[in-house]
């Protein structure tokens, strides 16, 4: 099968489990990916760069190289480049012996990292934790390229033994608890994470992106110096009607402590389910927002801009085809009925604005 087929393939195939558990895409959002395709192509020549600037769990990224562009990613969460890089040609497989040694290192009885206290009783049962915790110390010793599959197995094992695929609750206490659950997996949650690793190590490689190499950048797009984009596509935090941001850090920032132990520091020990303390980002309110997408466009001044949001959001959709109708010459509008996994009725519509 060649790669460029994947999209043809209503992104089932490699991106059904690829896209398991990643929250924003689930459900709704993938099933709009061909649509959002297509209106991204309607404004970009074939082979052509784009900024995929809130990459989050890398869909648009493996999309877009799918169809031939050349993509640059960057978010603010470790985990989401590492999931990038775990894709293309720079990462390869652990040998033979790198996995034996991975999976018996981890169940040994040996010292645990401050993660396994901090973390203790919120997440995760204490042995597994202590699982999680040495198997990260062994993938940061491994070989550069040998890191990215297997921290992306490490991130799918983790989220499926979460509630909800989360980190945003203190709650174990749902897996724990025998009470009939109208969601969640027991026998997912149960399963030993030896197997679930071993498992996603496996299928990590069939998630190729149709690019040998795909430039990341850790950090704001604000701070990229790059101008070589056609377009920057823009899928920024939703912020809801009633003005709340959705917290990405809250949601996976433990992900990026497996992935660097320093970012402890950043812990806010207030909160019960102790995530990293957001840093800087521009989408925290509506005039926030605002205001980052106007410097976006100042400072990708020849580029066009494409951006994901949602009708029902803050701010709104006029407001926001008028400040991209001030910067550049025309804006596009698309639109599309958007309906959760759970729900029948349509509530809000998916929107894609292009401004060039
Ligand atoms: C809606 S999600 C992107 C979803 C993505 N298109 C996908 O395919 O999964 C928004 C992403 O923006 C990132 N983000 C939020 N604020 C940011 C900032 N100021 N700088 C960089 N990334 C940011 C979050 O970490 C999150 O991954």
């Amino acid at each position: 099968m060649a790669k460029t087929d994947y999209l043809q393939m209503d992104l089932g195939g490699p991106f059904k489990e690829f896209r398991l558990y990643s929250s924003r895409f689930q459900g709704s959002k993938r099933r709009v990916m061909p649509w959002l395709m297509e209106g991204i192509q309607n404004h970009l020549q074939p082979g052509q760069r784009v900024l995929d600037a809130y990459t989050g769990s890398g869909l648009v990224t493996y999309a877009l190289t799918s169809k031939g562009y050349e993509v640059t990613s960057s978010d603010q969460l470790l985990s989401s480049l590492m999931t990038v890089q775990a894709m293309s040609g720079e990462s390869r497989d652990l040998e033979p012996s790198e996995l034996s040694d991975a999976l018996a290192f981890a169940s040994a009885n040996g010292s645990a990292t401050k993660l396994s206290s901090i973390y203790a009783g919120i997440f995760f049962p204490q042995e597994e934790l202590i699982w999680l915790d040495r198997m990260s110390q062994f993938i940061q010793n491994l070989p550069k390229d040998a890191q990215p599959r297997a921290f992306w197995a490490l991130f799918q094992s983790a989220l499926a033994k979460r509630p909800y695929n989360l980190f945003h609750r203190s709650n174990l206490d749902m897996r724990t608890r025998e009470v009939s659950r109208s969601f969640g997996n027991k026998a997912t949650w149960e399963k030993p994470f030896p197997d679930h690793f071993a498992k996603f190590l496996a299928e990590a490689s069939t998630h190729a992106l149709n690019s040998s190499r795909v430039e990341t950048f850790h950090g704001d797009p604000l701070n990229i110096k790059a101008s070589n984009f056609e377009m920057v596509y823009l899928d920024p935090p939703y912020i809801n009607g009633r003005g709340q941001t959705t917290p990405y850090f809250d949601y996976y920032g433990f992900l990026d402590l497996l992935i660097n132990p320093s970012l402890i520091e950043r812990i806010n020990h207030e909160k019960a389910n102790k995530p990293l303390e957001p840093v800087e980002g521009g989408w925290h309110t509506p005039d926030a927002a605002l205001e980052t997408l106007e410097k976006l466009m100042l400072n990708f001044p020849s580029a066009k801009i494409g951006l994901s949001y949602r009708s029902d959001g803050q701010p709104s959709m006029d407001t926001l085809i008028g400040l991209m109708q001030n910067k550049r010459e025309k804006v596009t509008t698309y639109m599309k009925p958007l309906k959760y996994a759970l729900s029948t009725k349509v509530d809000a519509e998916e929107i894609l604005l292009v401004a060039e």
